[in-house]
């Protein structure tokens, strides 16, 4: 089948000028390699709130639900931020998408594109030659666990729970050591065991699992450690696996090797549809105003195209179309050296599309 079902949520903030840099170039590459793509655009986060009242409509719902594949932007803003937390975007929009998509693995790639090692703040020594996969737990732990707040003599408290079980451990352990087979046979699996009773389960649970792959090197890292080795000696990691919150912060951590957030691709995969969005938010301080990188979403196309669509061949012609626009030094702000010229979100999206021919 050469025809594809693609929900198109922008969302909030840049959301709504990334997004069409993506499908701009996914339309190109369909044109290509004779792929058919159907997208359909609905309102999520605080755009659907400031329509439809709720961040999440069932309209958006189902149009996900009946897709083969979903492009997202972003989500939140300061507009919706003081709203509880049972309406405001992140919470009742993202997290329900993911959860009720059953989409309990996001797996997020660092590489550095050499021509970008000036970009980043890290020295080129450390971060030269970076290929790893974090893949993060998506539908569990502390995001999804018991929350509540009460009111005490003195104040409130406020209750996260962080709760996991064997069977949430197990699926993710498993799709890290998948990955790991067909990369550098290395999982670093990423936990808190030395206080945490889910970091127990967890690292319990990963040596069980690990049997399973004779072929494929394991280490066990404390998060706190693994904070310091991602900016310390990048290069020793391959598949790094963990839970939700860890997931979150280490994410945003490593993708300073690749130069920029803006560089920052994602899949979430695990159920019948897959979501595909950039790992940065929506960036409310330069919305408007044409300034965005729009590669980390250009990149979430390719993802799509690879996990959700299997088209391996379309998703390497986008990758490489961005990195020939990046050797010719094309940089959007968040790239840019000081005294370089500095391109727009559309101009970067117009750029990354006519390299696809
Ligand atoms: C991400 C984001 C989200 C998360 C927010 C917007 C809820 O930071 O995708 O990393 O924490 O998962
Ligand atoms: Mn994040």
């Amino acid at each position: 089948m050469n025809r594809y079902r693609i929900a198109v949520l922008p969302g909030d903030g840049i959301g709504q000028e990334i997004i069409p840099q993506a499908v701009k170039v996914l339309k190109k590459v369909g044109e290509k390699y004779d792929l058919e793509f159907n997208f359909t655009e609905a309102p999520v986060g605080g755009a659907a709130i400031d329509i439809a009242g709720v961040p999440l409509p069932e309209d958006t719902m189902k149009l996900c639900q009946e897709s083969e594949a979903i492009l997202l932007g972003a989500i939140g803003g300061p507009k919706w931020d003081q709203l509880p937390t049972h309406i405001r975007p992140e919470a009742a929009a993202l997290l329900p998408l993911r959860k009720r998509l059953g989409l309990y693995a996001n797996i997020r790639p660092v590489a550095l594109y050499p021509e970008l090692v000036a970009a980043s703040t890290l020295k080129e020594e450390v971060i030269a030659g970076t290929d790893m996969v974090v893949i993060r737990e998506l539908t569990g732990g502390l995001y999804f666990g018991e929350k509540r707040r009460e009111k005490t003599e003195t104040g409130e408290l406020a209750l996260d729970t962080l709760i996991y079980t064997t069977e949430e451990i197990e699926r993710i352990v498993r799709l890290a050591f998948e990955t790991a087979k067909g990369r550098r046979n290395k999982v670093t699996s990423v936990d808190k065991a030395n206080v945490l009773e889910s970091g127990r389960l967890w690292r319990e649970t990963v040596m069980k699992i690990a049997p399973d792959y004779p072929e494929v090197e394991l280490d066990h890292m404390y998060v706190d450690n693994c904070a310091m080795q991602l900016v310390r000696s990048p290069k020793q990691f391959d598949v790094i696996v963990t839970e939700n919150t860890f997931g979150d912060i280490l994410t945003d951590q490593a993708s300073m090797i690749s130069g920029s957030i803006g560089m920052l691709a994602s899949a979430s995969i695990g159920g019948k549809v897959g979501l595909y969005e950039p790992s940065h938010g929506s960036a409310p301080d330069i919305a408007g105003q044409n300034k965005a990188n729009p590669l980390a979403t250009i990149l979430s196309g390719a993802m799509m195209l690879e996990y959700s669509f299997h088209r391996l061949e379309a998703a390497q012609e986008i990758k490489e179309a961005v990195a020939k626009v990046l050797k010719k030094g094309y940089r959007t702000a968040d790239l840019a050296e000081a005294g370089k010229k500095i391109l727009g979100t559309e101009e970067m999206g117009n750029l990354v599309a006519d390299e696809i021919r």
